[in-house]
């Protein structure tokens, strides 16, 4: 297979070859990573920006990571600090980085689109690294990943996702990248914090973690979002905690093995206790060392060299 895309702006237009295309070269990556030099030269002489106008710390880690793996030069730019403080726009901002001679634009923005948005005003690749509430495709693709490691073909795999669906770009890649692959996704978490029409969004729709939990194999976990406590949409952290928490006496009420997903920030005590994050049933470390040979992945085959040029010597 070939892959022809130029741009990552979320999984919902990826088909599931492309999806696997990508996994089965983030494996490769990752055999990379585990050499005594884990680097190769496969980006020498493109020139990758960062681009981060909202908070980060794994996704703009291993970005940072997976280009320095490759080779690549790349640059970091956050809002804070910058020109944008003046009130430069984002066109203004990506066409003057562009005009240094870049090759690929990693974008992490706070509205849904904007990645989208820099298609239409720079030839750079882009590369949605986080945009608002809508897709964080790295994120889902680093979750398959660690999902094929623990259990080979999701198809028919249960992934319940837990918490603020209708707020979350990790939920909506990982509900595209889940069902592209065959697994069964249900979404779990409190009426305000479920979309509109959710059942048509996966398949089942819990409103009780431990029913969730009584049909899953897998719980993605997902951070309350707690700067959205001032709107009401849920009365205390206590509360939440005790109706929706991910407690390891919920798990053994069940009487079933379960494996955690996190993306990650942690609200430790809020939706997952404390101690189950750091269990041997929650993956949220690998989920992590996945992100930097995932990125690399993507990072390597929009560039194009898969299509003729070899990648890892
Ligand atoms: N999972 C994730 O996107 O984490 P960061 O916000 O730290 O990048």
């Amino acid at each position: 297979m070939q892959f022809n895309k130029k741009h990552l702006l979320g999984l919902e237009e990826c088909s599931k070859e492309e999806i696997c295309y990508i996994l089965d070269a983030a494996k490769s990556f990752k055999e990379v990573l585990s050499r005594p030099i884990p680097k190769v030269p496969t980006l020498r002489g493109k020139t990758i920006v960062n681009l981060f106008f909202e908070n980060s710390t794994r996704t703009r880690i291993s970005f940072e990571l997976a280009e320095k793996r490759l080779s690549a030069d790349s640059v970091n730019f956050s809002a804070s600090g910058s020109s944008v403080a003046k009130g430069e726009t984002l066109r203004d901002t990506a066409r003057n980085i562009e005009a240094m001679k870049i090759d690929m634009v990693v974008i992490r923005h706070g509205a849904a689109g904007a990645p989208h948005f820099l298609t239409r005003c720079v030839d750079a690749h882009i590369i949605n690294a986080g945009d608002g509430q809508h897709e964080h495709p790295t994120q889902g693709l680093l979750d398959l990943m660690t999902l094929q490691e623990k259990f080979g073909d999701l198809k028919d795999l249960k992934v319940a996702i837990v918490g603020d669906i209708a707020h979350s770009r990790v939920a909506r890649s990982n509900i595209y990248g889940l069902q592209a692959l065959g697994a069964k996704v249900a979404l779990c978490g409190p009426a305000t914090f479920m979309p509109l029409q959710a059942e048509q969004w996966g398949g089942e729709v819990f409103y009780n973690i431990d029913d969730a939990i009584e049909w899953a194999d897998v719980l993605n976990v997902l951070r309350i979002q707690l700067e959205r406590q001032q709107r009401g949409l849920f009365s205390t952290v206590r509360e939440y905690h005790n109706l929706f928490g991910v407690t390891r006496a919920r798990l053994e009420r069940a009487k079933k093995d379960i494996t955690i997903l996190h993306p990650g920030p942690i609200n430790r005590g809020v939706e997952i206790e404390s101690e189950l994050a750091d269990s041997d049933c929650a993956l949220i470390l690998n989920q992590v060392t996945n992100g930097v040979a995932v990125r690399m992945a993507i990072l390597y085959l929009l560039s194009g060299l898969s299509q003729g040029e070899s990648s890892q010597e």
